[in-house]
């Protein structure tokens, strides 16, 4: 039976769970301030040119998070009564409050993917051309790493063959890239190959790059100047946010090739959650840091099933009925890893013991 190694938690919750590093918290501390209302926070306008040079991109803009990135992204693409195709599980559709219609006041398009990626041919057969009964589409925007597909790459070939598409009826092509540098890191690719062929994208500081706050919206002079505006019609105009910056500088100087390890180790936890009989996985979808599995062998769901391992200090998320989701990051060793996957073994062989009993 499992013994518990120590009374650490070993949360697989997220990647969002993640804590700055000392470092980070150095350089908040002596970070140059300044009002970024008035575009004068030098440290935030270091981050933005960086961010822009590395995404191969004109500018840049700091934004306090990923949904707010996607919402000012999708209404710097496009107007009001415009219809917008998007993955049928991507995180703007299922996570974001609705945001698209609600306030962007978008018609979403959902076109179902494998594994995260649409084909093109689907693409084009969905978009909604120019007349006067119609919401015409003018965007696609696609989900790099696909959190609900299992943290999938879309990888540059796809993204390329989507783009012809795209531009062949005068679209743009926005990328939420909140782990793009998870997919470049995993595929061992510069992330310009992902950015190169859409019009614009976000990346999230926040998750597996152990910032405390922030996301990037990255594109043309014009279109960041668009995405300003809106980010202060939202309310996400801030002013000393080199605080946030700060931490921002040191994720992307430093923390990125680190990306591989929570690779390796979501790779050895699911490598061990396909052993484990009543466990249902696709290992093919294991591509980055994130591990979707199925307990629908089990006799119990998912919620019941997180909250046992709860008790033995795992923290994991419901993702459906019968589904569970357990990202790695930073904190996460080889050795949690490990102690998750007796811990797990143990509860499934108690599970099955009380099912044969009953
Ligand atoms: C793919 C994707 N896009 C956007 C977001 C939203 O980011 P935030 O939680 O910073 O709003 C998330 C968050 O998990 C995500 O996984």
């Amino acid at each position: 039976m499992y013994s518990s190694r120590s009374s650490k938690i070993i949360d697989l919750r997220s990647d969002t769970v993640t804590l700055p590093t000392e470092e980070m918290l150095e350089a908040i501390k002596s970070a140059e301030l300044g009002d970024d209302v008035f575009e004068e926070d030098p440290t935030v306008n270091r981050l933005q040119e960086m961010a822009a040079k590395k995404m191969w991109k004109e500018a840049a803009l700091l934004v306090p998070s990923g949904t707010m990135a996607n919402l000012v992204s999708v209404m710097s693409n496009t107007r009001r009564g415009d219809s917008a195709i998007l993955e049928a599980e991507s995180h703007i559709y299922w996570h974001e409050v609705g945001g698209i219609s609600s306030i962007a006041g978008i018609l979403p398009l959902p076109v179902k993917g494998d594994m995260g990626v649409m084909k093109p041919e689907d693409v084009e057969v969905a978009i909604i051309l120019s007349d006067i009964h119609s919401a015409e589409t003018t965007l696609v925007c696609i989900e790099n790493t696909h959190n609900r597909a299992g943290g999938t790459i879309v990888t540059p070939k796809n993204i390329q063959a989507l783009s012809k598409v795209v531009r062949d009826y005068g679209l743009s092509l926005y990328m939420d890239g909140a782990r793009i540098f998870n997919a470049a890191v995993a595929l061992k690719t510069d992330v310009r190959d992902f950015t190169r062929h859409v019009d614009n994208l976000m990346f999230c500081l926040s998750k597996g790059l152990s910032c405390p706050i922030g996301s990037i919206i990255v594109g043309t002079e014009e279109f960041i100047e668009k995405a300003r505006k809106i980010r202060k019609m939202l309310g996400g105009g801030m002013r000393q946010a080199g605080v946030i910056a700060a931490p921002g500088i040191i994720a992307l100087e430093k923390m990125i090739s680190r990306l591989e390890e929570d690779h390796k180790n979501a790779r050895v936890l699911a490598e061990g959650l396909a052993m484990i009989d009543g466990i249902k996985i696709n290992l093919r979808s294991v591509q980055t840091n994130i591990v979707l599995f199925d307990i629908s062998g089990l006799s119990i769901d998912a919620e019941k099933f997180i909250e046992i391992l709860r008790k033995h200090n795992v923290l994991a998320l419901e993702f459906g009925r019968t589904k569970i989701r357990m990202v790695t990051h930073r904190g996460i060793e080889r050795e949690d890893v490990e102690a998750v996957l007796t811990v797990i073994e143990d509860v499934v062989k108690r599970l099955k013991t009380e099912v044969r009993k009953s």
